[in-house]
């Protein structure tokens, strides 16, 4: 071949092998790493409905990443295996995306109607008349509904908990067929809204994931980069590395793969063979740049107006502002763009909500009889973020502004 302006590109594909379907989200790995425990324990309950009997309702928790999702994904390849028959019926729904009671329950209504012509519409029922429907349906013939409902929180949030009370006294409702529900939530605290008799139904067993440790992302990242790389692309010191990171994080693995991802890419893009530190450590500054551009991205305006007067004041060497400081800088750019301007306590909140999303950071300072201040400075990278805020057509008025710099007289 002769020589090209490909020629590079081509050549690292050889070099550095891996199947990226293998490091995506929704890729279901055989083996489940540190969550055998967990499994077995939702096997034995579950097995009652391999035996025609309703299994208790569980309630999962856990925080992000720790394998919840993936533990009732491969229960459900699991019940595939064993339940020939097809007696037991185990419906997964994710909360998040299926989030109004009429959209769960004409879900799993329509599961089991199979002539297309009969489905239950996307609207224009009642959710009675759904309910009843769902009821006439599953009742057709004994068996066992086990209804995952993943990211069951959100729905409660949303609409309240009556969806949770229809489908646990369900059972009372049927004759033949019986229904169990597994919730999943990664908010601890989302008990506190449910009634107290849906809470006692629901939880009739109740399983905690804990976050995953280093060694156990080591083992976790080990097994999917056996499956996912070639000749040795990714060696164990870059694994532990990638594990001692997410580690220190959340112990979410959702992160520490995430992490394996892009340093793989990095590697490949760079036209190295294999995954080293230094591909690590970019790696995660990437990462953390990009959540911070989405989460400034997916501010309001005026929140946007304030953090931009922050690095604007950064810009011109003033870091450490107070409150009013920020105040005036915020007028002023309300005023350049026409937006019109919250009041100082409201921007105060403001100043307080983009500390908790760590965007910027305020510190109380206290200076002499008892007076008392805020000391205010960004904690994202200038450049970057200006970028971004300066993308927003709402601000279009500023983009390229500087503040003039201020001359104390001494
Ligand atoms: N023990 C494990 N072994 C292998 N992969 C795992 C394990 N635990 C989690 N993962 C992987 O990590 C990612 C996140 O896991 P999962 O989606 O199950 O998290 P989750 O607990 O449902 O989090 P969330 O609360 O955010 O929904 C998935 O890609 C999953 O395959
Ligand atoms: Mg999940």
């Amino acid at each position: 071949m002769e020589e090209s302006i490909f020629q590079p590109y081509l050549a690292t594909k050889s070099i550095f092998r891996m199947d990226r379907e293998i490091l995506r989200p929704s890729y279901i790995p055989d083996k489940l790493p540190h969550r055998e425990d967990h499994i077995e324990q939702l096997a034995q309950i579950l097995a009652q409905a391999l035996k025609g009997e309703r299994p208790s309702n569980v309630l999962i928790f856990g925080k992000t990443g720790t394998g919840k999702t993936a533990v009732v994904k491969y229960i459900e390849n699991e019940f595939r295996k064993a339940d020939a028959a097809r007696m037991v019926h185990y419906l997964y729904m994710n909360c998040e995306i299926v989030d109004t009671p009429y959209g769960v329950l004409q879900g799993i209504g329509n599961r089991f109607i199979e002539n297309f012509n009969q489905r239950i519409p996307f609207t224009g029922l009642s959710t009675d008349r759904v309910y009843n429907l769902l009821v006439e349906k599953l009742d057709e013939e004994k068996r066992v509904v086990i209804i995952v409902l993943d990211e069951i929180d959100k729905i409660v949030l949303k609409n309240g908990d009556d969806i949770l009370y229809q489908l646990l006294k369900i059972n009372d409702d049927l004759s033949r067929a019986r229904v169990s529900l597994i919730g999943i939530s990664n908010d601890l605290k989302f008990t506190e809204y449910l009634d107290p008799r849906v809470r006692s139904r629901l939880s009739d067993e109740k399983m905690v994931f804990p976050p995953y440790n280093a060694e156990e992302l080591r083992d976790i990242l080990t097994e999917r980069a056996r499956l996912a790389f070639d000749n040795g692309a990714a060696p164990e010191a870059a694994l532990s590395l990638i594990a001692a990171l997410a580690a220190q994080e959340h112990g979410d693995a959702r992160r520490a793969l995430d992490l394996l991802r892009v340093s793989a890419e990095l590697a490949e893009r760079n036209g190295d063979d294999r995954i080293a530190e230094e591909h690590v450590q970019r790696a995660k500054n990437k990462i953390e740049l990009d959540t911070v551009i989405e989460a400034v991205k997916s501010l309001p305006t005026q929140s946007k107006l304030i953090l931009l007067g922050i690095l604007l004041n950064e810009e011109v060497g003033n870091t450490k502002l107070t409150t009013g400081e920020v105040y005036t800088t915020y007028r002023e750019l309300c005023r350049r763009t026409g937006i019109s301007p919250l009041t100082q306590r409201r921007v105060t909140d403001l100043i307080s909500e983009l500390d908790m999303l760590g965007l910027v950071h305020a510190r109380v300072r206290s200076f002499g009889r008892g007076g008392r201040t805020k000391e205010i400075q960004a904690s994202v990278p200038l450049l970057d973020v200006k970028k971004v805020l300066e993308k927003d057509e709402l601000l279009a008025e500023v983009r390229g502004y500087r503040l003039k710099v201020q001359t104390t007289l001494i």
